[in-house]
């Protein structure tokens, strides 16, 4: 008997790669439309007001939120716990989701988890899901896909709206997951009235102004190919961050070891003192992503210890950082100026690039890296 044929949103999936040679940099590239998208959904183009779902505004009112997800995902949840806890005020424990699911965390009976999936369907994120469930969490899931297990098991979803992500490696997805938690730490900051008007005004037109700042940026990639093929040659690359940064360390490490197969770790620049700068010699890069913020300083100095033990310095910042390090960075890669608190999603847009041409340069199956699944839906 022959089936009927059930259009789902996933219909959308066009298996063209849109003249790119890989979907890893069509999909790169489809991220100031996918962020225009998410942006017009939640900021009312006149007022610059940050409207939400009236089911997740209850989060303004819990004791705590857990975040968990795992890769990609984890590392959207790591810089959302900055903004929730800094702009919002709400106490946020991210954990990765294989950890949260064992460690037999207390939580009281009020609380929320929120979990984060690209695909709706890895198994450890189901699991940790579950259990927060059984500890009396209200669960919210951020997910890409519709329909998916993780979706029928939530009490509220909220949807990525990036489209479908064919890569293995994860970069669309992963800015629409930024830019919608940034747009749910900034509503409920307001639900809860720790932000002013005039302060979710400066946030909402920082965001409104990140595709332009993005496309000027995809539209100048030719240094970034051409760092490429020194960090081709490194026998291992660190990243390393502050602050929101640290999560997009993280994210450039997993990013390059995904798609280039070079071992490449990220850390907090303040943990570098602590062990990692014991790797440090002429033949490991490190990436330094350096938005011009409060922190600013910091990074400088843990730059110019690097350098002073012969460390080839990558320096990622805008205009203003760069000048002040010009001299000492071995290499620099200039970014737009963007408010501070937008700079984790536009300081993703390098380190994809990079781990994307460094794949090119390698040669490697970059949109199906080896070893690894889209969607881990095994133990
Ligand atoms: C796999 C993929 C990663 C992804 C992770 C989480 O390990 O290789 O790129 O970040 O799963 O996937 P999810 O669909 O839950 O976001």
């Amino acid at each position: 008997m022959k089936k009927d044929i059930r259009p789902t949103a996933q219909s959308d999936i066009i298996k063209s790669k849109g003249g790119y040679p890989h979907f890893m940099l069509k999909e790169i590239h489809e991220q100031p439309s996918v962020i225009t998208n998410i942006l017009n959904t939640y900021i009312n183009q006149t007022t610059g007001h940050v409207t939400l779902p009236d089911e997740i505004l209850f989060l303004s009112t819990v004791p705590r939120i857990i975040i968990s997800a795992c890769g990609t995902a984890l590392h959207a949840g790591m810089v959302a716990e900055y903004w929730l806890e800094q702009i919002a005020c709400i106490p946020v424990e991210t954990d990765t989701a294989t950890e949260f699911r064992t460690r037999e965390a207390p939580m009281s009976s009020d609380g929320a988890a929120l979990f984060i999936s690209q695909s709706g369907e890895t198994l450890d994120t189901l699991e940790a899901l579950r259990y927060a469930k059984r500890k009396d969490q209200k669960i919210v899931s951020l997910l890409n896909t519709t329909e998916s297990t993780i979706e029928r098991e939530s009490h509220h979803i909220i949807h990525t709206l990036a489209g479908s992500e064919v890569s293995v490696a994860s970069t669309k997805a992963f800015t629409a997951q930024l830019t919608t938690l940034a747009c749910i730490s900034v509503g409920l900051a307001r639900k809860k009235n720790v932000i002013s008007e005039s302060r979710e005004k400066q946030l909402t037109s920082a965001l409104r102004k990140l595709p332009s700042r993005i496309t000027d940026f995809l539209k100048h990639d030719e240094k970034i190919r051409s760092l490429a093929s020194e960090i081709s040659k490194a026998r291992g690359v660190m990243y390393l961050g502050r602050g929101t940064a640290y999560p997009i360390a993280l994210e450039g490490a997993l990013k390059l070891k995904e798609t280039s197969y070079i071992p490449a770790e990220g850390y907090t620049s303040g943990e570098m003192r602590h062990g990692p700068i014991a790797l440090i010699d002429n033949d490991m890069p490190v990436i330094m992503i350096a938005p011009f913020d409060d922190l600013f300083d910091k990074t400088v100095s843990n730059t110019k210890e690097i350098v002073k033990r012969s460390g080839k310095v990558l320096f990622i910042s805008d205009k203003r950082g760069i000048e002040k390090l010009k001299d000492i960075a071995t290499w620099t890669i200039e970014v737009p100026e963007v408010d501070p608190f937008v700079a984790p999603i536009l300081y993703t847009l390098p380190v994809q690039l990079l781990a994307y041409y460094t794949a090119v340069v390698k040669g490697t199956d970059i949109d199906q890296s080896r070893n690894l699944m889209k969607s881990v839906t095994v133990e």
